[in-house]
């Protein structure tokens, strides 16, 4: 992969230049959890206490991060969770990032909370698009929008099932970004604060799209974000049950996938279901606070349906090591949500394709400093467990 660094070295730096080009009300609408943000935290630091331990002389000067995934080979083993909000952050955002995808050889999901519709996502960028669905509370509108999906091409399907109650985010009330939006002073003033995105970004929006809506909602519940009608709770379901999965599961002949999953007995049901996967993921600490990072609940999750269906794990994955571990804990493959939003906010196609760029790069140092030559050789021997020798040692010399 090449391309301009823009300054970035890795996903942090992209966050920064991020906060610093966004009006704080979009950035912490990315970039924050819910509640006391301790899940957001811990997505991250429970990384912290996996280590590496590495085979040495093991000759890796060829190495090929390309790994398989529903049939498809992706360049490197993570592609791009669905964020309904890369509209927001630059002009085109979810275009911009489907591109970045189709460049780096990654899937990138599309969300149905999106700002641009699916058709124009497709005829655009092209690669491998997965859709993310949530479903509405009116299954028929729901599976009409299936049936749309079905037809412009996607194969693959992303069932969201861990917000169908909304995460507490106090910062979004208190910053005015809500649904629809309420321009206070506060938020005019944290726009105006901003000339660079006002102008690149909401202007361009403005004049060439309109009004900033969810181009895939059908016209019965299309509704424009600043709408005094649009009633969020509207688009939830809170009934949502294992029934209506099968429901989806009868009606979309592809790949079926369930995201949000953190239970090994959820992610066996779904696989009695029919599910082709699971994406263990706690929404990057957006959901529930105090959720097990997804990192912390892969290796059961891996234990039960691995090897029967695919596990997919996100939320928090930083860094090339993240992973790694990752894999070695049992996923079959990695996604991220906001490294890539970062990008696309600081640049849009080539920021989000630096985010790429960062992980491809740390992932195949991080293989190469394992001893590892191939994405399948990633497992639980790259990982350091104190040994028994270790813990007797320890306690002879106490
Ligand atoms: C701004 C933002 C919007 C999101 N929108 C959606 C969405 O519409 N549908 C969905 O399934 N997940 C959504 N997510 C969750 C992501 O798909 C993913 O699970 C999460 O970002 C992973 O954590 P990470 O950001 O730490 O990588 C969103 C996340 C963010 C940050």
């Amino acid at each position: 992969m090449s391309g301009g660094k823009l300054n970035a070295y890795n996903i942090e730096d992209l966050r920064r230049m991020a906060k610093r080009r966004l009006p704080r009300g979009i950035f912490e609408f990315v970039d924050r959890g819910c509640e006391d943000e301790v899940s957001l935290r811990n997505n991250c630091a429970a990384f912290e206490d996996i280590k590496f331990r590495t085979h040495v002389l093991a000759d890796v000067s060829t190495r090929s991060l390309d790994t398989q995934i529903f049939g498809k080979t992706s360049k490197m083993p993570i592609g791009i969770s669905p964020t309904g909000t890369a509209g927001l952050l630059s002009f085109g955002g979810e275009v911009g990032l489907a591109k970045a995808a189709a460049r780096a050889g990654v899937p990138c999901t599309v969300a149905t909370n999106g700002m641009t519709s699916m058709e124009e996502i497709v005829n655009e960028a092209g690669g491998d698009l997965w859709f993310q669905l949530y479903m509405w509370s009116d299954k028929d509108l729901s599976l009409k929008l299936v049936d749309r999906v079905k037809s412009v091409g996607f194969e693959t399907l992303i069932v969201t099932v861990d917000s169908t109650i909304s995460g507490n985010r106090e910062y979004n009330h208190r910053n005015g970004f809500e649904v629809p939006l309420q321009y206070t002073p506060r938020l005019i003033a944290q726009l105006l604060a901003k000339p660079g995105w006002l102008v690149s970004c909401l202007l361009q929006q403005f004049i060439k799209r309109g009004v900033p809506k969810f181009e895939n909602y059908p016209p019965e519940v299309m509704d424009g974000l600043l709408s005094k009608s649009f009633k969020r709770s509207s688009l939830k379901n809170e009934s949502l049950d294992w029934d209506d999965f099968r429901l989806l599961r009868d009606r979309w002949p592809g790949k079926l996938v369930l995201k949000g999953v953190l239970h090994p007995d959820d992610a066996a049901m779904a696989a009695d279901c029919g599910a082709d996967g699971v994406i263990v993921s706690n929404h990057g600490g957006r959901s529930l606070d105090a959720s097990v990072a997804p990192i912390q609940a892969l290796p059961d999750i891996a234990a039960r349906v691995g090897g029967r269906i695919t596990v997919i794990v996100d939320s928090g994955f930083r860094r090339g090591t993240d992973v790694v571990k990752g894999l070695a804990l049992g996923a079959d493959f990695v996604m991220a949500g906001r490294p890539t939003l970062y990008g696309t906010a600081v640049a849009g196609e080539a920021g989000a394709y630096r985010a790429l760029e960062i992980f491809h790069e740390e992932i195949g140092r991080v293989m190469g400093q394992l001893g590892l030559h191939t994405v399948d050789e990633i497992g639980a021997d790259c990982l350091w467990q104190p040994s028994a020798a270790a813990t007797s040692f320890r306690t002879a010399a106490e």
